[in-house]
């Protein structure tokens, strides 16, 4: 007998349930979002003998198969009734959890560790909903996918899609607002690059209506099948933090699926008493674009919107996050809050954090930034356990990285410039500038 589903859609806002296989973005009934529901009941009652832990900690190290992934190695609970064959994967995950001394020295704080996303397939964390994403679209048996992206998730989902015969991809731009590394890389993959004179919060309000006329997959974050591959960021973090659950993890925060995805994960570990208790997220966007950091100023009273403006931190620069009932629901629930950083901050977090060798981009500069402030605050206290997600890495912005410390980028004073030399080819110029 062929066995009962262990999840299903459901909407966050009136409970409404439907079968996961539906291609839904959102509630018939009330247009709320919609998650994959597990069924947590029944995955305590069949709980794997020895427990949740040991299972995916014996997955350490396998060699072969999915679950040598850091998304699939914890497949019971991602996607538990997508068909093993199925799966798309690389493999992706397994990134590595920097103990940062510098950040800990600097801020004053205990423990600070950097999880460094950029060291995924296509360099940044898009890879782990896009696996799961990819997948669900070969299960489905779709044959054209499409998104809307300020850079990274294009990429991740094209270099997928190409995985995938017969799976045709689409990639809607902003254009001048993508660095040139993101941009090359659905080119490369051979996507439909589609490059609109506007910014991201139109792109992806233009393509949402087509893909209702269209039988086009969406595999921008409000696809619920995506989310659920992003939940492992947290897993592995617990993981490699042996399960003893760090105080906070600091998200920088765009369309807010990452945060809610985190936090969902998380929720469903403490259901699953595989951790005891979650911990606090503090959700971090530029100051240019920084709705939902005003909104927790104003006590959540109202939903904001704001008009983005320019930041380095692009991938980031969003106005109207699509995801952000979910995010609210999981920072408020987990004792968070929201927070933002200006470009000057952002810029100077990314040289202290790139000075130690990992190499990060402006996009989780900005959580390391909003760390350094609310630490500053109080708000974050000095025996806390801290865990930043750096979610792409610094080799997708050269430009900003290279104008910051040329001291080129408007509206930016370099507090850790470190300048390019330029010297005579001669032997005695050089050693004279040597230490
Ligand atoms: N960091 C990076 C490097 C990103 O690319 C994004 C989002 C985020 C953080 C924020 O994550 O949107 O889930 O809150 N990039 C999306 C994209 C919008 O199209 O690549 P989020």
């Amino acid at each position: 007998m062929a066995r009962s589903p262990v999840s299903r859609l459901r909407c966050i806002a009136c409970g409404r349930d439907y079968p996961l296989d539906q291609i839904r973005y959102e509630c018939d009934a009330c247009s709320g979002l919609v998650e994959v529901a597990l069924d947590l009941d029944r995955l305590r009652r069949e709980a794997p003998e020895g427990g949740w832990r040991s299972l995916f900690d014996g997955r350490l190290g396998v060699t072969g198969g999915p679950h040598r992934s850091g998304v699939w190695r914890y497949n019971e609970l991602i996607l538990p009734d997508l068909p093993a064959g199925r799966i798309v994967t690389k493999p992706e995950g397994n990134t590595n959890l920097y103990r940062s001394p510098r950040l800990e020295e600097v801020s004053g704080t205990a423990e600070v560790h950097v999880k460094h996303e950029g060291e995924n397939p296509t360099l940044s964390f898009k890879d782990r909903g896009m696996t799961a994403g990819i997948s669900f679209a070969r299960h489905l048996g779709v044959t054209a996918v499409a998104c809307a992206s300020t850079g990274d998730t294009s990429a991740a989902m094209a270099a997928y899609a190409a995985q995938v015969d017969g799976l045709r991809g689409v990639v809607v731009l902003p254009a001048g607002k993508v660095s040139l590394e993101q941009l090359s890389q659905p080119v490369a993959s051979g996507c439909l690059t589609l490059s609109l004179k506007a910014d991201f919060d139109t792109c992806i309000r233009l393509l949402r209506d087509i893909c209702r006329r269209k039988p086009i997959y969406l595999l921008n974050s409000v696809n619920p099948v995506r989310i659920e591959g992003q939940k492992s960021i947290g897993f592995e973090i617990l993981q490699q933090l042996r399960w003893e659950p760090p105080d906070w993890i600091v998200v920088p925060v765009g369309n807010a699926g990452n945060i809610s995805a985190i936090g969902k994960g998380l929720q469903e570990l403490k259901a699953l008493s595989v951790i005891d208790r979650a911990p606090r997220l503090l959700g971090a966007q530029a100051a240019s674009a920084a709705p939902l950091a005003q909104a927790y100023r104003e006590g959540y009273r109202r939903r904001v919107r704001v008009t983005a403006a320019d930041t380095s931190a692009s991938a980031i620069r969003i106005g109207d996050p699509v995801s952000y009932d979910k995010a609210v629901g999981v920072v408020r629930e987990s004792g968070g809050f929201f927070e933002s950083a200006s470009e000057q901050e952002i810029m100077d977090a990314k040289a202290l954090v790139d000075a130690t060798g990992v190499y990060i981009c402006p996009n989780p500069a900005t959580a390391v930034a909003a760390f350094l402030t609310a630490r500053a605050a109080g708000a974050i206290a000095r025996d806390e356990r801290v865990v930043i997600v750096a979610t792409a890495h610094g080799c997708k912005f050269s430009k900003a990285t290279i104008e910051y410390h040329g001291g080129r980028l408007p509206g930016v004073a370099p507090a850790r410039a470190n300048r390019i030399v330029e010297v005579e080819a001669d032997v005695r110029a050089i050693e004279r500038l040597l230490p």
